[in-house]
């Protein structure tokens, strides 16, 4: 009896499979319910007593010699059937590469930034936390001007105050302390202010900066340079300058772009004007030249400032401006065929 379990675990040891049906030929008759390994068991009350121990052990070492043969040969089985299907034919389409988009905030910078380099604006940063003079003192609003009261924002420190800046005209000062006019520059970026969130306003956005400084710029120049930028950005020709007001500009001016009133998007969008407002605008004060060591006798210029936001709601009809910061694939993923 126990000479032949020991044949039997040799006969195990030598068996080579190269089908998966062999295999399983091989699985059947040592293993199966009916199997050989099975008979040899219910043997074991047979066997006598003092021989049951030897008997018990050769039995184990059958049984694992017939398991690890099995699995040994699945495993190479598998692995040479791999080596030999899909994973060898290199004429099979490539794994598909899931792109991402670009944010319509970033598409609509870039587009401006396009428009503006085209006649020679360079792109200029500045911090998103600033101090009290670069964000309002040297723009011509010392402390207790009313109008700061339109641009509550967090603050960080108080006395001095460092605060998260209300507008990208902050970089306006930061570059004339640091760049001989003349000036022709753009500056993007993150602006906050201590607003209630809705789908019209939000605690954070993002504004364009233009400031162009030289010698005898004129208001003109300022005119002729939004209606470039029209009829470049959105193909309209058509623009008009409301009087209004800025500390940091004199005189000061809202722009409209004349839309048309052809469609009911026109008519929504417009208010049933045709006219829609795009960003504000000026001449630079001569204060804000002064404190930037600029000599307003010798330098003018002008500076305008747009929101982004505004713009890209505008272009892609996004009715909500909190859609910009959920991240929400199903309304990135539509930017995709924009760059
Ligand atoms: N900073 C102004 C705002 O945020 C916009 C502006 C910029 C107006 C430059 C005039 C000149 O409302």
């Amino acid at each position: 009896m126990l000479d032949k379990v020991k044949e039997l675990i040799g006969e195990v040891n030598d068996f080579k499979a190269t089908t998966k049906e062999e295999l399983e030929a091989f699985r059947i008759k040592y293993m199966g319910k009916k199997g050989i390994l099975n008979d040899l068991f219910a043997e074991f009350k047979n066997v006598a007593n003092d021989q049951k121990k030897e008997f018990g052990q050769a039995l184990n070492t059958f049984k694992n010699a017939a398991e690890g043969k099995v699995n040994e040969l699945r495993a190479s089985l598998e692995e040479a059937n791999l080596n030999t299907s899909s994973l060898n034919d290199l004429t099979r389409p490539a794994e598909p590469m899931s792109l991402g988009s670009r944010h319509p905030i970033s598409i609509v910078k870039n587009q401006i930034i396009d428009v503006f380099s085209r006649i020679g604006f360079t792109v200029s940063e500045g911090p998103e936390i600033e101090d009290d003079w670069h964000n309002f003192t040297a723009l011509n609003l010392p402390e207790y001007h009313p109008a700061r009261d339109m641009q509550d924002t967090f603050f960080i420190e108080q006395n001095p105050d460092i605060l998260l800046r209300t507008h990208t005209s902050s970089v306006q000062t930061r570059y004339m302390e640091n760049n001989e006019p003349p000036i022709r520059t753009l500056s993007p970026g993150r602006v906050f202010r201590n607003e209630d969130i809705s789908a019209r306003a939000h605690c954070i956005f993002h504004q364009v900066e233009g400031l162009y400084i030289d010698t005898d710029v004129s208001f003109a120049d300022l005119k002729q340079t939004l209606l470039y930028f029209t009829q470049e950005m959105f193909g309209k020709s058509k623009i008009r300058l409301r009087p209004s007001y800025f500390p940091f500009t004199e005189p000061s001016a809202e722009v409209d772009i004349y839309w048309g009133l052809e469609t009911e998007t026109d008519y929504k969008i417009t208010k049933g004007t045709g006219w829609l407002e795009i960003m504000g605008c000026g001449m630079v004060d001569p204060n804000v030249l002064k404190n930037a060591n600029i000599d307003p006798t010798k330098y003018s210029g002008y500076a305008f400032g747009m929101g982004i936001e505004r713009i890209a709601m505008l272009l892609y009809q996004i009715p909500d401006i909190r859609m910009f910061y959920e991240n929400d694939v199903r309304f990135l993923e539509q930017f995709k065929s924009i760059n």
